[in-house]
């Protein structure tokens, strides 16, 4: 494991379209929610923050997909995201997409490339 790179979890934990994990990053001082999701084969993370208010998307722990598996949700108003970029697709979003973190998945992981 290089520098400024830190384990989430297992590969094996992240179903395509289901269930992700959460996390902290480090922002500004202060430790702020994240999550992390596979979608089309590929980890996808952003911080769990939703672009219309500031609050987390996931209502219960973990499910941040809407019921088709194809979208992010925000559980307080039903915004939607696109999962490969964290675009703004419908909703209150208007325009205004999830904040992306850079993470990489090799045989021992899926890690946090950290700045
Ligand atoms: S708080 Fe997420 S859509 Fe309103």
């Amino acid at each position: 494991m290089a520098a400024g790179e830190r384990l989430i979890c297992a590969g094996a934990a992240l179903e395509d379209g289901g269930a992700g994990v959460r996390f902290e990053v480090e922002r500004y001082g202060e430790q702020v929610p994240a999550f992390v999701v596979r979608y089309r084969g590929r980890p996808r993370a952003y911080l769990n923050r939703c672009s219309h208010v500031p609050v987390e998307l996931d209502w219960q722990p973990g499910l941040f997909f809407d019921s088709s598996g194809l979208y992010l949700i925000c559980a307080v108003h039903g915004a939607l995201f696109a999962p490969e970029s964290g675009h703004c697709l419908s909703g209150r979003c208007a325009g205004r997409g999830l904040e992306p973190l850079q993470v990489e998945e090799r045989a021992d992981g899926i890690f946090l490339m950290e700045n």
